[in-house]
């Protein structure tokens, strides 16, 4: 496809005029990283998450990486299979070893009974994700780790704004870690947030964002990485913030309009909020099931990509089919079908905070009719 007429996400930031004067601000003062705006959006998000301490590092990956490291932890790490690259390679960059385990099919969340049967004699961590914003099972993880001794790490990504039985994400486990790239809720254009009650590890962290090195500046004590964040990001990442209740509201508006609209097409699936959690709605993401829709998701994308409508498979492909961690140690839990299936079976189509309702309109029924098209013709048979 050439560029599409509804690209999947669209990045809402604030104009340049409302950005103009903190930038000149920024720029005249010098001081262009880890200053007084990265303060200023740390302590603004830990008050609105309710959490200890928040570390703003270059990204959620750096961020995930930097905290197992300082955990200082040796061994095997339990991560959903389904889950964003960033999870696995995080942990093997902190040294650990992948034990990748089952989701659950209608959150896509991870398994929890399926996390306990991948734990093994070294096991020394868990890190659930938020898929696409959704909140794990935060109870039974909590209740799990706390039996084996395990420490627990959440990527929460896609999950700044997300709330688990009424609280925000943000205070579980050892920690959480959330991006600020483009494609998310709140987006600071790149960069991440460690989340921790934890005084020394936020600590830690902090120092580890900035070389390892100690805060009189004599030596490099820990193994640090160069993950500061940029005082113009904080600036923009602010700015998002304060609009957060009114994305969430318009999102969570997009998607009843969708739902509405796609609900009744048999072999379609849309993946929905629990009562007691809240997603944030950051991707529209559907799934086909070929037994009754007659095709398969990667031939209704094909139909939307014709008609000028982006589509992404998420995600894909599953962790332990990642060349880059296949071919690295790793376990697997005794069965990832939950996993497998969501990999075939799940895309997001275009979601933005601005959107008219003549565009959901127009995309489902795009939706429609490329279903249609392929229950006309047998399973097999279709482009
Ligand atoms: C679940 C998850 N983890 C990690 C990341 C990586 O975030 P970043 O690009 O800030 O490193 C993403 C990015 O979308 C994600 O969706």
């Amino acid at each position: 496809m050439t560029t599409p007429r509804y690209p999947v996400y669209r990045a809402s930031v604030p104009s340049f005029e409302e950005l103009g004067e903190d930038f000149r601000e920024v720029l005249a003062s010098g001081q262009l990283s880890n200053g007084p705006r990265t303060r200023a959006l740390e302590e603004h998000v830990a008050a609105l998450l309710g959490v200890g301490h928040v570390v703003a590092v270059s990204s959620c990956t750096t961020g995930l990486a930097l905290t197992l490291r300082a955990l200082d932890l040796e061994g095997e790490i339990v991560i959903p299979s389904y889950a964003f690259s960033s999870a696995g390679t995080a942990a093997v960059w902190a040294g650990l070893t992948p034990a990748f385990c089952d989701c659950r099919s209608d959150t896509l969340t991870i398994d929890v009974a399926s996390a306990r049967s991948a734990i093994g004699p070294r096991t020394v961590a868990i890190m659930p994700v938020a898929t696409y914003g959704m909140p794990p099972d935060i109870d039974a993880i909590t209740a799990l780790a706390r039996e084996r001794g395990l420490k627990v790490v959440y990527d929460s990504a896609m999950g700044l704004g997300s709330r688990y039985r009424g609280r925000a994400l943000g205070g579980f486990g050892d920690a959480e870690v959330f991006s600020l790239s483009t494609r998310k809720l709140v987006t600071g254009v790149e960069g991440g947030l460690v989340t921790t009650g934890d005084e020394a590890l936020a600590q830690r962290v902090r120092r580890m964002r900035d070389y390892g090195r100690r805060e009189d500046r004599l030596d490099f004590v820990d193994l640090g990485l160069s993950a500061r964040f940029s005082e113009l990001h904080a600036v923009i990442a602010k700015r998002n913030l304060a609009r957060i209740d009114e994305v969430k509201a318009a999102r969570a508006a997009h998607v009843r309009r969708f739902t509405a609209a796609l609900e009744d097409i048999p072999g379609l699936g849309m993946f929905r909020d629990p009562p007691d959690r809240e997603s944030g709605n950051l991707l529209l993401l559907l799934r086909i099931d070929p037994e009754e829709a007659g095709c398969t998701r990667d031939d209704v994308m094909r139909a939307l990509e014709a008609r000028g409508i982006e589509t992404s498979r998420y995600w894909y492909p599953p962790l332990h089919r990642q060349a880059a961690l296949a071919r690295r140690p790793h376990r697997c839990a005794p069965s990832l079908e939950a996993t497998e299936r969501a990999a075939d079976r799940w895309f997001a189509v275009p979601l933005y905070d601005r959107m008219s309702d003549a565009e959901i309109d127009e995309i489902a029924s795009e939706v429609r009719a490329a279903v249609d098209a392929y229950r006309r013709v047998p399973l097999g048979k279709g482009g």
